[in-house]
């Protein structure tokens, strides 16, 4: 599948709405409601979507939230997304705090070999405050755990906030220096109505700023076909690697190579543009293989060249919340 001139091969599917944790950076500041069960994409309809997906040329699948390892019966799923033959890389967001090491043998078992955590700070009172649960330690032993047993890349994702983990920038740049991880400095978007003030956003260049200014000049590290949009760099003679990525300081849209599936049944473009198409409903209607293709390839086409996230917060559109899309 291709949109505009990119070619688009990688689907991120997210599983549930719902969430064990309550990032201060990602929950919405009023009330909000969970999607009722029976407006959830079950498990078979996902497959079935993703293998259309894999017939039009789909090859890598993220699993994200919420948090998937809320979702009952997980681990089936998995498996039977594993057994899809043309997927090469299936990978997974997550907090990390219900991954025990057990867990993560079988995500091992069953071929799934990187995965990506959310840590925003090594002070287990902080964490507290950011996310709402008193879980450091779950989710530190699941990352140290991940790359004993063999997880690689394994990948964390840290957001930082003026006030809140600005102080810890240098901390958490420093597990790569004894570790291969790889930790990614994303800026904050505001998305939906969360609590944090746009004084609190740090843009990349602050961010790296302060990396520097401790570590050293950061050594740009050579990037593959298939990376992301994360700018990576080293320290020098550091195991891991530090990652940023811009999505407002220097959008990337125009390598976006994603398509999204949302929890509840819809395609999405774009992460930071509301436009969905919804495939859930037509396919419980009796849509046949190719009409379902047809609403994947209409979706694509209509993948924007750029987000426009800040013209649309300055109009005071919201943009909906990452727990509703899923990372
Ligand atoms: N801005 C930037 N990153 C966010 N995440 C969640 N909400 C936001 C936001 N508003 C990131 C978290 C997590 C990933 C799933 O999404 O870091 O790792
Ligand atoms: Fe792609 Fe949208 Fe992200 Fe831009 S904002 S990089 S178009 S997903």
């Amino acid at each position: 599948m291709i949109a505009g001139n990119r070619p688009i091969n990688y689907l991120r599917i997210s599983v549930t709405d719902r969430c064990n944790f309550k990032c201060l950076y990602c929950v919405p500041s009023t009330p909000f409601s969970v999607i009722e069960h029976d407006k959830i994409a079950r498990y078979e309809e996902i497959l079935r979507i993703t293998r259309l997906a894999c017939e039009l040329g789909i090859t890598k699948v993220r699993i994200t939230g919420g948090e998937p390892f809320v979702r009952k019966d997980i681990f089936s799923f998995l498996e039977r997304l594993c057994a899809i033959e043309s997927l090469k890389d299936i990978s997974i967001t997550t907090n990390g705090s219900l991954l025990t090491r057990e867990k993560i043998k079988k995500l091992i078992a069953l071929g799934i070999k990187r995965l990506n955590f959310s840590l925003d700070t090594l002070d287990p009172v902080k964490f507290a405050r950011i996310t709402g649960r008193d879980r450091f330690q779950q989710v530190r032993d699941a990352i140290f755990s991940a790359h004993d047993l063999g997880i690689s890349p394994v990948k964390i994702n840290t957001v930082i906030l003026r006030g809140i983990n600005d102080d810890e920038i240098e901390d958490l740049t420093a597990l790569t220096i004894n570790h291969p991880f790889h930790i990614r400095f994303i800026e904050y978007m505001p998305m939906g109505d969360s609590a944090v003030e746009k004084q609190q956003q740090i843009l990349t260049r602050e961010v790296q700023d302060k990396i520097e200014s401790r570590f050293g000049k950061l050594v740009p590290f050579k990037r593959n076909a298939n990376d992301g949009p994360a700018k990576k760099y080293q320290i020098e003679n550091a195991r891991g690697i530090v990652g940023f990525i811009t999505p407002i300081s220097s959008h990337f849209c125009s390598e976006c190579n994603r398509l999204r599936l949302t929890s509840r049944g819809t395609l999405r473009p774009c992460l930071l543009n509301n436009y969905e198409e919804d495939i859930l409903n037509p396919l419980r209607n009796g849509a046949s293989d190719d009409e379902l293709k047809q609403i994947i390839i209409n979706t694509l086409t209509k993948k924007p060249s750029f987000h426009g996230l800040t013209d649309q917060v300055k109009k005071g559109i919201p943009i909906s919340h990452m727990t509703s899309i899923g990372g």
